[in-house]
């Protein structure tokens, strides 16, 4: 690596930035896959990432090459947040083939306007669902846009309970939003329904638990898994058109830590962007 300056999370050193896009300058001898220029997204691995740097060392197990037509900045999100999305639909059985045979269930996605939620919602449609989902007031039509049937602004009191307009329970609830309570989703849940939470964390994780014992109502953990394959995918619906990253920011290098703040405000609209 070369040209790394402050790859790390400014206040948590140990949080790298990993969701990297952008063209080979060097390959290592036992390479076939990739060549010098070519143009690539990686998802740089946990332990010696550090992505924030004009030159990054990367494994080709991690790294897809980036379709023409599809820009560094867009193929940038996908790696991390556009992989959970794809992952957590997948782990509630979403087909992805463009067959239309997939069933189609009643979903509800939180934080819709989020990195991962912006995602979610386009997937969730391409999957055939029919979505209902949260987001703050100003981003009401934006997540329409990306094709949810319903939009909840979360700060109303129907929006805080998750309640659907058209009186409807959810199949599933994809939970991307940090707030919500497992007591709010139970209700809004159909007899059988499941919530899926994106980010593991000791709370959800008793929770999911706890919910073992339950034979109706349940909660479980995706924990993102890197994959070539899901990578290929999302880049493929990119390059067809049915798949966009939402561009919260761009950042110059030299301002990153403008980037980090962003991201850590809790209300970027879709991804934060570093350009070198
Ligand atoms: N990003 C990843 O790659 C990744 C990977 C795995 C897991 N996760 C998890 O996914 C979640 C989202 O992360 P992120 O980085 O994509 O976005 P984020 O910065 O956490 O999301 C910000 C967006 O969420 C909206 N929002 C905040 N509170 C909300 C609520 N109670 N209900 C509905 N919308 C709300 C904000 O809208 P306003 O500005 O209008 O308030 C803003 O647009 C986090 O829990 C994170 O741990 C992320
Ligand atoms: C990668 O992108 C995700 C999704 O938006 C973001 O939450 C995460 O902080 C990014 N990873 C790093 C460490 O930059
Ligand atoms: C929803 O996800 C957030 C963020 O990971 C978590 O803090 C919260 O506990 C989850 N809610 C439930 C009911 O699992």
């Amino acid at each position: 690596q070369k040209g790394m300056m402050r790859p790390f999370h400014p206040k948590f050193p140990f949080i790298p930035v990993n969701n990297v896009s952008g063209e080979i300058v060097e390959v290592g001898s036992a390479v076939r896959e990739f060549k010098v220029g070519d143009k690539v997204v990686s998802k740089l691995d946990f332990w010696t990432a550090g992505g924030l740097a004009e030159y990054v060392a990367t494994s080709d197990k991690l790294t897809v090459a980036r379709p023409a037509g599809i820009s560094a900045a867009d193929a940038a999100g996908v790696p991390v947040a556009g992989l959970t999305a794809l992952q957590a639909l997948k782990a509630i059985g979403t087909k992805f083939d463009g067959s239309g045979t997939s069933g189609g269930a009643d979903v509800l996605i939180t934080a819709a306007s989020s990195g991962v939620g912006t995602y979610a919602v386009q997937l969730a449609k391409l999957g055939n669902h029919r979505v209902t989902a949260t987001c703050g007031a100003r981003n009401l039509g934006l997540v329409a846009g990306l094709g949810a049937d319903e939009v909840l602004d979360y700060k109303t009191p129907e929006g805080a309970a998750l309640s659907s307009p058209s009186g409807k329970k959810y199949d599933y609830i994809v939970n991307i939003s940090n707030k919500n309570k497992w007591s709010v989703f139970k209700p809004r849940l159909s007899s059988h329904g499941r919530v899926v939470d994106v980010a593991p964390n000791f709370g959800n994780f008793v929770a999911s638990v706890v919910t073992l014992f339950s034979r109706t109502k349940k909660l479980s953990l995706v924990s993102l898994k890197m994959s070539k394959e899901d990578l290929g995918l999302l880049l493929e619906l990119m390059r067809e058109g049915k798949l966009r990253t939402v561009v919260d920011s761009r950042h110059p290098f030299e301002k990153a830590a403008d980037a980090w703040a962003r991201s850590l405000s809790g209300h970027a609209t879709g991804k934060v962007i570093v350009e070198m």
